[in-house]
């Protein structure tokens, strides 16, 4: 470890892995700052959230949280367009870090027309301008960082935003606990531990395609962020996947007769939950299984003793495991070219 962290400011000139270290104070700081938000009584049937890339994993994770205890509809629309349904008891919240994401702005439109009534959260673009014109709340993020380190800020201003419109109850102490508990991880698994277990399934992973199962409620959500951090920091091709429902496709295939050939880079890492239903785990052992003896299977399992803390944690470590691909493969965590070159294209293809 000690040969990563004295080339840290080579290997890693933005700093990612500071952003991955201050990720538990950016959970109470982007609470915190939240809290002064007046958020208008938009009383919805259903909640609309619209958003793509690293701004919509803040929306997932709120799905997935809130799933086993609201009392409406949440969906998340990652398109130009959104569904039929929408209409003026739907309340829109358009999430976009930079503002000028298309697939975004467009959505916004679309649920504009249909009547949904919203809220926007960004750094500014044009998502803040139209809103503004449109006379709808535009809250912001921190500004300055790459979209997918604004997740904490996401997710918490998302928090505050639906307690506001009372779709969830307000829980200030469970925030708190969750941060301490952030905290603590963040010092067993950073670069400032002995033995971090995040850089050790680094080193196991950094020649590999890994495909990250989550198993459990909200864990399929935090798998898609492992396998999105996973791309975008040390640049990895990467998949993910969903049990139960991989047991019904994807397990078949694994049943390969040439294994060694088809598998060769192929690594699972199996995201597990000590909460989760007898039957999901028992499918999480068994698919471990039958898996093992045709590619390395290495299981995570999560920590914390609520939803909110076990999600969390969880990401936090996929975040640094991430960092540490990067810092392990000599690859700058921080800029995503392939991200930028599409984006240019497409915005010449436009003609801008
Ligand atoms: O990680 C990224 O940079 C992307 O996934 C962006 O978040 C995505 O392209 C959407 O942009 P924005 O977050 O500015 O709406």
């Amino acid at each position: 470890m000690q040969s990563y962290e004295t080339r840290r400011t080579t290997l890693d000139p933005s700093d990612m892995m500071g952003l991955v270290e201050r990720f538990p104070d950016d959970c109470l700081r982007a609470w915190e700052s939240a809290a002064a938000w007046s958020v208008p009584a938009l009383p919805a049937k259903h909640l609309l959230l619209l958003g793509m890339g690293g701004s919509a994993i803040g929306a997932d994770l709120l799905r997935a949280y809130l799933e086993p205890s609201a009392t409406i509809p949440i969906t998340v629309c990652r398109d130009y367009e959104v569904p039929a349904f929408v209409d003026a008891d739907t309340v829109c919240i358009a999430i976009s870090y930079s503002g000028n994401t298309e697939e975004t702005l467009s959505a916004y439109a679309d649920a504009r027309r249909r009547g949904a009534r919203g809220l926007a959260i960004s750094t500014g673009g044009k998502l803040q301008a139209r809103a503004a014109a449109d006379g709808v709340p535009c809250f912001p993020l921190a500004p300055g960082l790459p979209p997918r380190a604004s997740l904490p800020w996401s997710f918490f201003s998302l928090l505050r935003v639906v307690a506001g419109l009372g779709i969830w109850v307000e829980q200030d102490a469970a925030v708190r606990a969750l941060h301490a508990r952030l905290r603590e991880a963040a010092a067993r698994w950073g670069p400032a531990a002995a033995d971090s277990p995040a850089l050790a399934l680094a080193n196991s992973l950094q020649d590999s395609v890994p495909i990250v199962y989550g198993a459990g409620r909200g864990l399929p959500t935090v798998a898609y962020r492992w396998k999105c951090q996973i791309n975008e920091n040390p640049k990895m091709a990467a998949a993910c996947a969903a049990l139960p429902e991989a047991n019904h496709n994807e397990q078949a295939g694994f049943s390969s007769p040439h294994p060694e050939a088809d598998y060769a880079r192929l690594a699972v890492v199996m995201l597990t939950d000590p909460a989760a239903r007898v039957e999901v785990r028992n499918r999480a052992r068994v698919t471990a299984d039958y898996l093992r003896g045709r590619m390395p299977v290495y299981e995570v399992e999560a920590e914390g003793d609520t939803l909110l803390e076990r999600m969390l944690l969880l990401i936090l470590l996929g975040d640094f495991v991430s960092v540490y691909l990067a810092w392990v493969r000599e690859i700058d965590p921080t800029p995503v070219e392939a991200i930028e070159w599409l984006k240019g294209r497409l915005a010449a293809l436009r003609g801008e």
